[in-house]
């Protein structure tokens, strides 16, 4: 790994494949001291990649020496949480007036994890969601996302499972706001 600083900047298309590959290995790795076997193979149907935030250009990832050591990013749409592939998905644009902006799918490669990479990711969401006039910040944080969450000023609204990929994996919805 280099010592070079961390870089950011949105992510594009070109960078979808690099970014799956991230997001199974952090799923895989940095969820296990909190989920067992089953449990992190359910996560992987509930998480993952939602290409629309690519597309709407709230998606982001950090570099370090032209690898990416995360990604991540922030939604002006209703979908709480999931990638393509969970169901029960939901592009309706919300209204900052109203609703919260939501945080979504942050992942950090597990060689690059307690170095600041989901802090970074994190301010730079709330920066741009502040930007469109929104207030507030929701999201629903992972046993490994809470930490993180916690530390940067999330509180807890409800504590749920969700058992959609096939065992029920604890899951947290927090807030914030901005
Ligand atoms: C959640 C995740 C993105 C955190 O990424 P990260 O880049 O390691 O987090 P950071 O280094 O920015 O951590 C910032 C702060 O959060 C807290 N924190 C983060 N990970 C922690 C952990 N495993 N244990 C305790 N505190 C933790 C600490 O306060 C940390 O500051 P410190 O290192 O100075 O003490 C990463 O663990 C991950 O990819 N997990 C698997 C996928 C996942 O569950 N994503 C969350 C979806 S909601």
């Amino acid at each position: 790994m280099s010592s070079a600083a961390l870089t950011h900047r949105l992510a594009a298309r070109a960078d979808l494949a690099e970014m799956t590959a991230l997001m199974d290995l952090a799923i895989a790795e940095l969820l296990k001291p909190y989920l067992d076997a089953a449990q992190i193979e359910s996560s992987k149907t509930i998480m993952g990649l939602d290409t629309q935030l690519v597309e709407d250009g709230t998606y982001f990832v950090v570099e370090q020496g032209g690898a990416i050591a995360g990604c991540g990013g922030w939604s002006r749409r209703a979908t709480l949480y999931g990638g393509d592939r969970s169901p029960g998905r939901d592009a309706a644009l919300l209204d900052p007036n109203r609703d919260p902006a939501r945080v979504r799918a942050m992942y950090t490669h597990p060689d690059y994890k307690r170095r600041g990479v989901g802090r970074l990711i994190l301010s730079l969401c709330e920066r741009a969601a502040r930007a469109e006039g929104f207030v507030r910040a929701e999201l629903v944080a992972t046993m490994a996302g809470e930490p993180l969450y916690k530390a940067c000023g999330y509180r807890e609204i409800e504590r749920f499972s969700d058992d959609r990929g096939g065992i029920a994996v604890p899951l947290l919805r927090m807030g914030k706001p901005l």
